[in-house]
């Protein structure tokens, strides 16, 4: 959902910029622009389409100059042209700025500059912010000052990064969306995520909301609002620059899918020891007190947190997950101080989920987020984080954070069915937490096995794809779909397997392949399911162990390693990613960034 970043330090600025952006373009790819501050002006470049559209307008007149902002932009006011783009300058060009988030009074401000003879000539709500600091700059008794005034008239959410004509500095601000410092030895940088500056340095800053800083060439400068100084921690990032290439894969997508199995081992290193699940910072008993969990989570992540429900409800834990979107006028009547609120979050960012989280927290419950995002705001918000540790994931489908999450999530339950008196933990725990360290491996198989893209093939072109599963594997049903529907823009539905026929059946066709799930839990009953869409014409493509009975039925097979029904869904899960993947590439979609879609939604 936007992505800025900012470099100032010594030599020129420009491909450090649009490198950057690159890194970044997952969080949105509608236009992207740069500015730069040359000595004798801004020189701003900005256009509609994606980051190599850019390139195009720079080849020819790279612009000078070592210190600069840069954005890749998801619209929400305005459809994505180049007056659109940004960054936005004032009305004299001596102000320029980016920014992700959203200014909720900007139609008021707007007025104001309006009527004091500010021209517009963006639909955005961001143009108010170069307009009001070049307002401020023009009686405040210094630079820092008209910024603070600047920031202090904005509503909403936003991290904001701003140039000024003739000054060597850039000044940013925090309110609801990321934003991150980098620092290098002779050189800083600001952006929304890491991966913006990772080949750089891994030495970062996060800001807190309220947070104002200056970056000059020899120091940053932090204040709040007021102008008083502020201080925060240097921190280092664990990940590798090459976590967050292509390596070798023809798109992210295909390369997060592969390497799955070593994402899940770093889901689950250290986290079981001799028979049970051991959590850093929660030592035995922290969970003693839990009456009840409510998840609270979006999409994909909304998916995980289903799984983790249904875990929970079979061990006896009440637990309901609520789509974050809702959860603040649905759930919240129900929470006491005893309910333990899961926010299931990939990036740590999305706004719903922070919308729901916060709720909960003001409400008297204990948080908890399961996030693959150290320092991000769900991390910081919650009052404890698990993180699952699946490295940078890049294609804006998630998949291998999916694994890292449902596995975090069982691994919570399992150590709330050991922390609750009133619940025991399941009688084959050692067998299934066995299975578990075998995860990885079963993964890898599934990875080495060919059907997939044979199904896709044959399947590509259908009517519309259906999806069903029963118990943990009405969770994967789901995701399933969302991720076909969202990469391949076909019409598919994830359903609970006994629902077919209570209404989605008279959309079942010849033409309608079913993606059946097994997992070894009340099969039979799917069975029968999946028979009833056959009678109807239907293609059944099952996803279940060899030999299972469900082979002999189908018209298609989909193999999977014969585990534990904890696990099961997992691989299936797999076995449906790549069969999306090859459904997008024989249509020719844009995997990495299916349109209208961003990576990070930070807003509501
Ligand atoms: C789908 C997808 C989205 C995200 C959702 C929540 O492939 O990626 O549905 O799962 O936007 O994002 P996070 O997990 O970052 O809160």
């Amino acid at each position: 959902m936007c992505g800025i970043i900012a470099r100032i330090g010594e030599g020129d600025a420009i491909t450090k910029l649009v490198t950057g952006l690159e890194n970044l373009e997952y969080r949105g790819y509608d236009s992207a622009g740069v500015a730069v501050q040359n000595g004798s002006g801004i020189s701003v470049y900005k256009r509609s389409g994606q980051i190599s559209e850019l390139k195009d307008a720079i080849v020819g007149s790279v612009p000078k100059g070592n210190v600069g902002i840069g954005h890749t932009r998801w619209s929400t006011h305005g459809p994505p042209t180049d007056e659109n783009a940004h960054p936005h300058t004032s009305e004299t060009e001596n102000v320029a700025v980016v920014h992700n988030g959203i200014i909720e009074n900007y139609t008021e401000l707007k007025e104001r500059l309006e009527s004091d003879g500010h021209e517009f000539t963006s639909d955005t709500d961001t143009e108010v912010i170069p307009h009001l600091f070049e307002y401020y700059l023009q009686d405040a008794p210094s630079i820092e000052d008209a910024f603070r005034k600047t920031i202090g008239d904005l509503e909403g959410s936003y991290a904001v990064a701003a140039l000024v004509d003739g000054v060597h500095a850039i000044y940013a601000a925090r309110q609801g969306s990321p934003l991150i410092l980098g620092l290098d030895n002779d050189e800083y940088y600001l952006a929304s995520d890491v991966p913006a500056f990772l080949d750089h340095t891994d030495r970062v800053v996060y800001f807190e909301d309220g947070d104002i800083a200056v970056l000059e060439p020899n120091g940053v400068t932090m204040t709040d609002i007021e102008g008083n100084m502020v201080t925060r921690d240097v921190e280092r990032i664990d990940w590798d620059p090459e976590d967050a290439g292509k390596g070798g894969y023809e798109h992210y997508m295909l390369k997060e899918i592969n390497t799955q199995p070593n994402a899940l081992t770093n889901t689950i290193e250290g986290r079981v020891q001799d028979g049970e699940v051991t959590l850093e910072d929660f030592p035995e008993g922290t969970f003693e007190d839990v009456d009840d969990v409510q998840f609270v989570a979006c999409g994909t992540s909304y998916h995980a947190a289903l799984y983790g429900q249904q875990l929970l409800n079979q061990t006896g834990i009440r637990a309901q997950a609520f789509r974050a979107s809702e959860y603040v006028d649905s759930a919240t009547g129900s929470i006491t101080e005893n309910t333990l609120v899961i926010a299931v979050t990939q990036s740590g960012e999305t706004a719903d989920t922070l919308g729901a989280l916060r709720g909960a927290k003001e409400r008297g419950a204990r948080t908890v987020t399961v996030t693959n995002v150290m320092g991000s705001t769900a991390a910081r918000e919650a009052d404890d984080a698990l993180f699952i540790r699946a490295g940078p994931e890049i294609g804006v489908a998630a998949t291998k954070t999916f694994s890292s999450q449902a596995v975090m999530l069982s691994l919570l339950s399992l150590r709330l069915a050991e922390d609750i008196e009133a619940v025991s933990a399941p009688d084959d725990q050692a067998e299934l937490l066995r299975e578990l360290q075998k995860l990885p491996e079963y993964v890898q198989t599934v990875l080495d096995s060919t059907a997939a893209k044979r199904i896709a093939s044959r399947y590509t072109g259908s009517e519309a794809f259906f999806f069903i599963g029963r118990g943990l594997n009405n969770a994967v049903a789901k995701e399933g779909a969302l991720k076909f529907k969202e990469i391949t823009y076909e019409h598919a539905e994830g359903f609970a397997s006994g629902e077919l026929k209570h209404g989605p059946l008279a959309l079942v066709t010849p033409d309608t392949p079913v993606f059946a799930l097994f997992n070894g839990d009340k099969d039979r009953k799917t069975l029968q399911n999946a028979e009833e869409a056959q009678a109807r014409g239907a293609p059944i493509v099952s996803v279940a162990h060899a030999d299972h009975p469900a082979e002999k039925i189908s018209d298609d097979f989909l193999e999977i390693p014969n585990t534990h029904s904890m696990w099961s869904g997992l691989l299936a899960n797999v076995q449906l990613q790549l069969v999306s993947y090859y459904a997008a590439k024989n249509l020719g979609r844009p995997i990495d960034k299916p349109r209208n879609l961003a990576k990070s939604v930070t807003v509501e």
